[in-house]
């Protein structure tokens, strides 16, 4: 996990850390460092805790007028989240210094190796081996930075994206990227500099330029300009420079309290960004040339199979129910951390699916690697553009969600369902098994969500407050659903108790029986997902048996079901829309619910406590 960034320029290098600090506290929050070449030499300032315990050592320091350095948000992994292990780490004398997002895994061996020639530990981290390291390459390399660092990562194993400062090359930072992300900022104007960061948020006060390194891929950066290396042979590499469109101001709150209410408020237009350009609502046509599978082999498909994690998961569990409906082909769906150990039976004519909102879950892409080992086609469910899993895919389908702040996923879970949606009508389409009525149907009630839920949410967002006001206290906290709405009493029970930590389990609720009744009192809130769908009925008994035994209930379900107020006075009625897309319109007022509960409890909703946003490691 954690957050690394890197300046060179004409720019007072601190500010320039502490804003690409804040946008990507997100990735961790345990620790926060950074370090600036002086005239005396390197100064280092850490702090343990949120980036706002830095800001506050920092008010204590004069103003420098350096235009060099690097910094850090750390996610613990190494050693536990004190000052101490904070980053930047330095080497013996406190000449070179590096930031590392990632683990390196024979860091044990290396330290002891280190030890035994002499070298200092002042920390508990794997990252401290590093600045070791290249203190050693140095001399070896006719101190040469770049050939000291390349040097020295000959011998280390696992993941990292490093950024390293010496005060013996005051004119340059490297930077290294092997599995974990990198992206460099090209200074636009004259004297702009240079920067890197783990993720494009970081960069985008000073340019929109960018460059994404690849694996394995070394750059020096200069105030003016940038050369890239491959880490192996050291020869020079041509980078494409992109251009992102996203503004500063869709990376800020826009006004609302926290980033996670914000990016639920964007979810219409979030959802309609998604399938925009791919859907043609006149013919029933789906385009999604970004597969890059031909007709041929989409026809000699045989399996599919999705891995995913967290939240993603859930999109990928409610995809398998719409994939196996309408294109009739068998769908599994894996945790990706569980389907990396098992043994995987796949060929060509598989189709792996891995869905993830940051390219960069370190269990999705192994998933993934392994894959592409046994020749399965692999097409990904992406929101981060140039992320990791988008291009070791064959093809990707990005998730038009924009940056999303909030650790716990909202508008890019949504934006999932909607691409798996797509993903579904393209493959019928496609196989020749869905008629162009049937998909025309399909894309209007779609293409009717957004302004639909436009409307919907400020009267949900009040609900949800009144509702959280009476179950705020709640110790655990019960969601069911069946058949496509059961992934969704996952997600429900999931958002509740990551931002809230409110114990909550999500079940389907024919399994009620088998178990989990047994809790059910009169202090046990039940939430259950009913629709007017296929399956109400049962889930009406299901719930019936909650309220014998005097669960407290709240019904989320059809607009005009007048049978619901028997039940509960707790009765959130929402539009009724085709069956299949229920998992979409039903998770928001489960998301509002999860936000207010957290509110109303105090919690640190952006940044719950223990979690972040991508887990870059396993
Ligand atoms: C973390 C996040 C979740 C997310 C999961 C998978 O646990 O907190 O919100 O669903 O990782 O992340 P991905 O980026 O692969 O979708």
């Amino acid at each position: 996990m954690c957050g690394i960034v890197g300046y060179i320029g004409s720019r007072r290098v601190v500010p320039v850390l502490l804003e690409g600090l804040k946008r990507l506290e997100y990735r961790g929050y345990d620790s926060a460092g950074l370090v600036y070449l002086s005239k005396n030499g390197l100064v280092k300032h850490r702090a343990a805790g949120k980036l706002v315990n830095l800001e506050t050592k920092l008010d204590q320091v004069r103003e420098t007028a350096s235009h060099i350095g690097l910094g850090h948000t750390r996610w613990a992994t190494h050693g536990s989240p004190s000052e101490l292990n904070a980053h930047p780490h330095s080497d013996c004398n406190g000449e070179l210094v590096v930031v590392h997002n990632g683990i390196i895994e024979n860091y044990h061996t290396l330290r002891e190796e280190l030890q035994a020639d002499g070298h200092v530990f002042k920390s508990e981290t794997d990252t401290e081996v590093l600045a070791h390291l290249i203190e050693e390459a140095l001399p070896l390399s006719r101190n040469n930075l770049p050939a000291a660092v390349r040097r020295a990562l000959k011998k280390v194993r696992g993941s990292y994206a490093i950024g390293v400062l010496w005060t013996g090359a005051p004119d340059q930072l490297v930077a290294v990227r092997s599995q974990s992300p990198l992206v460099l900022g090209i200074q636009e104007n004259e004297g702009g500099g240079s920067l890197l960061a783990s993720d494009i948020p970081a960069l985008l006060p000073y340019t929109r330029k960018v460059v994404f390194l690849d694996d394995q891929e070394m750059a020096i950066l200069r105030a003016d300009g940038f050369e890239v290396r491959s880490l192996a042979s050291g020869r020079k590499i041509n980078k494409e420079i992109k251009t992102i469109d996203w503004n500063p101001a869709m990376a800020e709150k826009a006004g609302y309290t926290h980033f996670m209410l914000k990016e639920i408020f964007e979810q219409p237009q979030a959802i309609m960004n998604t399938f925009r350009g791919r859907v043609e609502p006149e013919t029933g046509q789906i385009c999604l040339p970004e597969l890059d599978l031909s007709d041929r082999e989409i026809k000699k498909l045989n399996r599919i199979s999705l891995v995913a994690c967290g939240s993603s998961w859930h999109a990928a569990l409610v995809a398998k129910y719409w994939l196996e409906k309408w294109v009739g082909i068998p769908v599994e769906v894996d945790i990706a951390s569980e389907f990396r150990y098992r043994r995987l039976i796949l060929n060509e004519n598989v189709l792996v699916v891995p869905i993830s909102q940051s390219g960069e879950t370190a269990d999705t892409l192994a998933a993934m690697c392994l894959a592409l080992q046994k020749d399965a086609k692999v097409v990904a469910i992406c929101n981060v553009l140039g992320s990791t899993i988008t291009r070791e895919a064959h093809g990707t389908i990005y998730t038009h969600a924009g940056p999303e702040i909030g650790v716990a996923s909202t508008k890019a879970f949504i934006c999932q369902l909607v691409a798996l949606y797509l993903l579904t009508l393209y493959l019928a389409q496609v196989r020749g098994v869905m008629s162009a009525s049937q998909r025309q149907t399909m894309i209007e009630s779609l293409v009717e969500l957004p302004p639909m839920l436009e409307r919907e949410l400020p009267g949900w967002q009040e609900e949800m407050g009144r509702l959280a006001e009476h179950f705020v206290k709640s110790r655990d906290f019960l969601f069911l659903g069946r058949g496509e709405n059961f992934p969704i009493a996952l997600e429900g029970a999931l958002k509740l108790k990551e931002i809230s930590y409110i114990h909550a389990e999500g079940y389907a609720a024919g399994e009620m029986k088998h178990g989990p009744i047994a809790l059910i009192d009169r202090d046990m809130p039940v939430l259950a997902l009913a629709p007017q769908n296929g399956v109400y009925e049962k889930l009406i008994a299901n719930v019936e048996e909650v309220k014998a035994r005097h669960g407290r209930l709240i019904l989320l379900g059809s607009r005009g079901d007048r049978d619901l107020a028997r039940l509960t006075p707790h009765v959130i009625y929402l539009p009724v829309v085709m069956p299949d897309l229920n998992p979409i319109l039903y998770t928001i007022p489960l998301q509002l619910l999860a936000y207010e509960v957290a509110r109303l409890r105090g919690c640190d909703v952006d940044q719950p406590r223990n979690l972040a946003k991508s887990v870059t490691v396993e």
